[in-house]
């Protein structure tokens, strides 16, 4: 008796076929396009049973190490540039408009609300920095009540929530705008951080010849009633990392100047006592309806 023997092709086509009769076209188209996907990567690199095994004991260790404060699976989706793509395939902002990047984990809603120039370091946390600037829209009118939500790390390079004896609120805060589009604030000179690398996507950056760093930034979410809210963040153009930024979160647009300033600088804001820095940053906001509050995705804190 004659067999023909079963191809690799018709494994994948079995596969892909089982979902032919899923109810839900988007995610029939989903699950077929990711086993065609998944099917072409083994047999591209011919994935070997040890490397499976591997992979299978990295995803294992992946969701042992996850949980409500700890969020492994984005770290993968950061580091391997996924979460970048898809930020961008879900916000195609027109041009003129300030770009989007990551979220990142340490973000938490409901920061306390703060005034016009007002201090968000609740305790000693490095060089002074007056941020200041607009909100505009696209075709350069202020945007006035526009809600800046921003948080940054200190000169310990740590949020924060990551450290439990800082200040609750401690360098983060929600700031409007005044009637001319204005805001200000006062943060401190952002410093590169690693992002969290004693899991297994460390163990991926160390064994492949990555680094964790990401570069200085200061992070802002923007929102107005009318507008698309934009979550982005400002980069400090003398930072370290601003070419291999781990988690790929660099675009050149959102790359500024901090200017040095001694302590007697004339223009030196109240609140602010010996040296410290400047950095103007304006954001132009596309216009749109979505003004709502960012989900908070349940990451690592
Ligand atoms: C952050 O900028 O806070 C961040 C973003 C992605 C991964 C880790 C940290
Ligand atoms: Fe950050």
């Amino acid at each position: 008796m004659h067999e023909t023997r079963t191809t690799p092709a018709e494994l994948t086509a079995a596969a892909v076929a089982s979902f032919g009769g899923c109810p839900d076209p988007r995610l029939r188209e989903l699950m077929q396009a990711l086993v065609r996907h998944l099917h072409a990567f083994a047999a591209d690199v011919e994935l070997s049973e040890e490397e499976w095994r591997r992979l299978i004991g990295v995803l294992t260790a992946t969701g042992r190490i996850t949980d409500e404060r700890r969020q492994e699976f984005i770290l993968w989706s950061d580091t391997l540039g996924l979460s970048m793509l898809v930020d961008a395939l879900a916000h195609p902002l027109p041009d003129g408009t300030t770009e989007s990047t990551v979220l990142g984990p340490f973000y938490v809603p409901g920061s306390a609300e703060r005034a016009y120039g007002e201090s968000m370091s609740e305790e000693p946390a490095g060089t002074p920095a007056w941020v200041h600037g607009r909100v505009l829209s696209l075709d350069g009118t202020p945007i006035a009540g526009a809600e800046l939500d921003v948080w940054q790390n200190g000169d310990d390079r740590l949020y924060a929530v990551q450290r439990h004896t800082a200040p609750e609120h401690h360098l983060r805060g929600r700031y409007r705008t005044r009637a001319d589009g204005s805001y200000a604030f006062i943060g401190v000179r952002p410093l590169p951080y690693p992002i969290p690398d004693d899991g297994p996507v460390g163990q991926m950056l160390g064994a492949t010849g990555r680094h964790p760093w990401r570069p200085a930034h200061i992070h802002l979410i923007v929102r107005a009633p009318g507008f698309t809210s934009v979550t982005t963040h400002v980069f400090d153009a003398e930072s370290e990392y601003l070419d291999s930024d781990t988690v790929f979160a660099v675009k050149r647009s959102l790359v500024r100047s901090f200017r040095a300033r001694a302590a007697d600088d004339p223009e030196r804001p109240p609140g602010i006592e010996g040296e410290w820095v400047s950095l103007e940053l304006d954001v132009v906001l596309a216009p749109g309806t979505d003004g709502a509050e960012i989900v908070d995705p349940g990451r690592t804190h």
